[in-house]
C-alpha cells in the first residue's frame, strides 16, 4: 500500500474510540482494541445480544479494502434472544451477518468482502402457503471455527458449522458442515482439496488489508 493510502487508513482508524462508544451506547459488548474503518451498519433487536471480542476489526471502507467496493459491514440481530458473537481478532470486510438465533465466529477468523452469513431463511410458510415474517421460527445456529478464511461473496446458510482452519472459496454457497482444515468452493460448496492438503497461506492479515 502507498504511503498516502497508509495515511488515509490511519486517519480512519483514529475514529475507532468514538465508534466504540457508539457501539457501547447501542448495547453492544465491545472488547479492547476494537478497530472500525469506515461506518458499519448495526441492527440490534431488543432482548438480543451482540458481542465483539478483543481486537475485532470491522472494515467498511473501499480505501482499506476495495473488495465489495467498500460496502458497509452490517451486523444484525433479528429477534429477541438472538446472540451474535465475534470472538477475539475476527476481521470482517464489507460483509453482512444476520442472526435470528445464534451466529458465532471463532478467534482469528477473516471474513471477506460481500460475504453473507444468514442463520435463518427469514420467511416461514403457513398451511395455506402464505409467506410469514418471523425469522426466529426458521433459524438454525451457524458456527464458524477459529482461524477460518471466508472468501469474497460466499454465502453461509442456516445450520452450518465450519471447522477450525477451514477455507471457503470466493462465491461459495455453503449449505452443509465443513470439516476443519479443508477448502470448500462452489454451489453447493464441496471440498476441493483432499483432506490434509495444506491450505493456502493467507499471510498476516492487517486492518489496512496489505
Ligand atoms: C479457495 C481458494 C483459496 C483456493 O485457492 P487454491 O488452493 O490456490 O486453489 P486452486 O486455484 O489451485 O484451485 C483448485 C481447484 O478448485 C477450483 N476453485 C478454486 N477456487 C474456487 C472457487 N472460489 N469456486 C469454485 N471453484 C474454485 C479451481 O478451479 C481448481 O479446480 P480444478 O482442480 O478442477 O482445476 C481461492 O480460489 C479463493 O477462492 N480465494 C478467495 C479470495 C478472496 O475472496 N479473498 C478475500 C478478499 S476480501
Amino acid at each position: 500500500m502507498s504511503f498516502l493510502g497508509k495515511c488515509k487508513v490511519s486517519v480512519l482508524t483514529g475514529g475507532s474510540p468514538l465508534w466504540r462508544v457508539y457501539l457501547l451506547a447501542r448495547g453492544v459488548q465491545v472488547g479492547s482494541h476494537f478497530t472500525c474503518i469506515g461506518r458499519p451498519g448495526l441492527n440490534l433487536k431488543r432482548g438480543s445480544r451482540m458481542v465483539l471480542g478483543e481486537r475485532v476489526t470491522l472494515c467498511s471502507s473501499g480505501m482499506a479494502n476495495p473488495v465489495a467496493e467498500g460496502g458497509r459491514c452490517r451486523l444484525a440481530t433479528l429477534a429477541a434472544g438472538a446472540e451474535l458473537i465475534l470472538h477475539d481478532e475476527v476481521g470482517i470486510s464489507s460483509a453482512l451477518i444476520c442472526c435470528a438465533r445464534r451466529v458465532e465466529v471463532g478467534r482469528g477468523t477473516l471474513i471477506g468482502g460481500g460475504v453473507m452469513i444468514l442463520d435463518t431463511d427469514f420467511h416461514p410458510r403457513d398451511g395455506a402457503g402464505n409467506w410469514l415474517t418471523d425469522p426466529a421460527r426458521v433459524a438454525r445456529p451457524v458456527r464458524i471455527g477459529e482461524k477460518c478464511f471466508i472468501g469474497a461473496r460466499a454465502i453461509i446458510l442456516k445450520g452450518v458449522t465450519i471447522g477450525d482452519g477451514a477455507v471457503v472459496g470466493a462465491g461459495a454457497v455453503v449449505t452443509r458442515d465443513v470439516r476443519a482444515g479443508t477448502v470448500v468452493a462452489g454451489n453447493p460448496a464441496t471440498e476441493i482439496t483432499p483432506h490434509g492438503r495444506a491450505v493456502p497461506d493467507c499471510g498476516e492479515w492487517t486492518a489496512a488489508g496489505d
